[in-house]
């Protein structure tokens, strides 16, 4: 598939736009300084903290934000479960939901859950974190996917 060209000048902080690729829906949130604070806190809950399945993001966002610039997040849109399209949730929610989650996404198939980064917890079905796509900052308001 070719690359898609994504405008994300008009996102504004703490919002997140689908675009879609390869007939994918891939994620880009535009992550405000709150929600990049609490990607620390919640390590020691998660299944892959570091990022080490090296099949889940190209090396350049192999880092503690899973991106190349720490406000935008590029992730695809598919739990690693079973490929539901999980939902965003910019804060922590109540219960039903764990009250220890920070916010991030849920998959509203099997519970599965994501933290900002797309890093999933432990104790829910999806075995990985959340794809990131090859991408590339073509312009301060434009990226490549793929
Ligand atoms: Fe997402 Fe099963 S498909 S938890």
């Amino acid at each position: 598939g070719a690359p898609v060209l994504a405008d994300i000048g008009k996102i504004e902080a703490g919002q997140k736009v689908t675009f879609e690729w390869r007939g994918l829906p891939v994620f880009v949130v535009n992550r405000t300084k709150a929600q990049l604070d609490t990607l620390a806190s919640v390590d020691a809950r998660l299944r892959d903290p570091k990022s080490d399945n090296t099949a889940q993001q190209p090396d350049y966002a192999k880092n503690e934000y899973r991106s190349i610039k720490p406000e935008w997040l590029v992730v695809t849109g598919i739990c690693t479960h079973l490929g539901c399209v999980p939902d965003f949730f910019p804060e922590l929610k109540p219960e039903p939901f764990d009250p220890q989650w920070k916010g991030g996404f849920y998959c509203p198939c099997h519970k599965s859950r994501y933290d900002m980064a797309g890093r999933v917890y432990d104790g829910v079905p999806a075995p990985a974190n959340l794809a990131v796509p090859k991408y590339h900052f073509v312009d301060d308001t434009h990226i490549l996917i793929g």
